[in-house]
């Protein structure tokens, strides 16, 4: 039988750090600790059904400090609802992030822009990973969805001096328009027959028309071509949910996210 909604996406929160970090139980929490490369995980409750206490937190907290890395939680709050009280007693300030899911057919926005997911056989591959990642660094430096300054002229600068890492888990999409080339970007990470957009990103020069929907809808599309049965995301506000929403994503929930340096 399918799993209920939240406790699919639970089950996904749950494996894919374990494609590429080691899974240390801390009572209710699960930290997740990468050996490699790569952004260091967060603690998540224990998959299923782990409570977390404040005993848990301040442990989780002396362990990641221990590492060197962010400490760092996050955890949906239907499905684990008292959590964010153990987690703000803490002192951490938690982004509630709208958590919805693709319901029903992709609804695909018109642009003028060439939109592509990017095949790992294809030559040139590697460069427009490289591409992904500058386009990325340079949207999320300028949060929110406001139009500005920030375009290809930084792109071209900022990206001779990234180095391309390809993560297996990872597809990725690139929206390029008449002259100025690649300037918006995302990404999907899998397990099993789950899928999440993450890292949807558009230069500030061409943001407000329709990039971001653009990518989200290719991501989601090539997810289900590919044999995925559920995508979802999280939106790193209100507004930015209202992007995902016009490509046919409904709210479900609320992911908490919590961090300090
Ligand atoms: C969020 C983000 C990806 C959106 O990218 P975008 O390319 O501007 O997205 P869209 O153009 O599809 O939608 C943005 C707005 O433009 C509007 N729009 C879309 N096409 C348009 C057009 N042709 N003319 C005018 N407005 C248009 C949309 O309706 C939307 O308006 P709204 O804010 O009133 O809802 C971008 O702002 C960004 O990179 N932000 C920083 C990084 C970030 O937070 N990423 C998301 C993480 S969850």
């Amino acid at each position: 039988m399918p799993l209920p909604l939240l406790a699919e996406l639970e089950s996904f929160y749950d494996a894919v750090p374990r494609l590429d970090a080691r899974a240390e139980v801390h009572g209710g929490l699960t930290l997740f600790v990468r050996d490699g490369e790569g952004f260091p995980y967060y603690a998540r409750p224990t998959f299923p059904g782990g409570e977390p206490t404040a005993v848990d937190v301040r442990v989780v907290r002396e362990r990641q400090r221990d590492l060197g890395v962010s400490q760092a939680f996050e955890w949906v709050h239907e499905t684990t609802p008292g959590m964010l009280d153990v987690v703000e007693q803490a002192g951490f300030t938690v982004l509630r992030a709208p958590l919805l899911v693709l319901d029903g057919p992709v609804r695909v926005p018109e642009v003028d822009a060439r939109v592509r997911v990017l095949d790992p056989e294809a030559p040139g591959f590697l460069h427009d990973v490289a591409m992904v990642r500058t386009i990325a660094q340079l949207s999320f430096s300028a949060p929110g969805t406001a139009t500005g300054e920030t375009g290809p002229r930084d792109r071209d600068t900022l990206l001779p001096t990234v180095t391309p890492v390809h993560v297996p888990k990872f597809r990725y999409a690139l929206a390029e328009i008449p002259d100025h080339g690649p300037v918006a970007t995302g990404m999907t990470q899998r397990a099993g027959d789950v899928a999440e957009v993450v890292g949807v990103g558009t230069l500030p020069s061409a943001r407000r028309r329709g990039l971001g929907a653009a990518i989200t809808a290719a991501l989601a599309q090539d997810a289900l071509d590919n044999g995925v049965a559920r995508v979802f995301l999280s939106a790193g506000s209100e507004e930015i949910a209202r992007v995902y929403e016009r490509v046919g994503f409904r709210r479900v929930g609320t992911a908490c996210i919590a961090e300090t340096e």
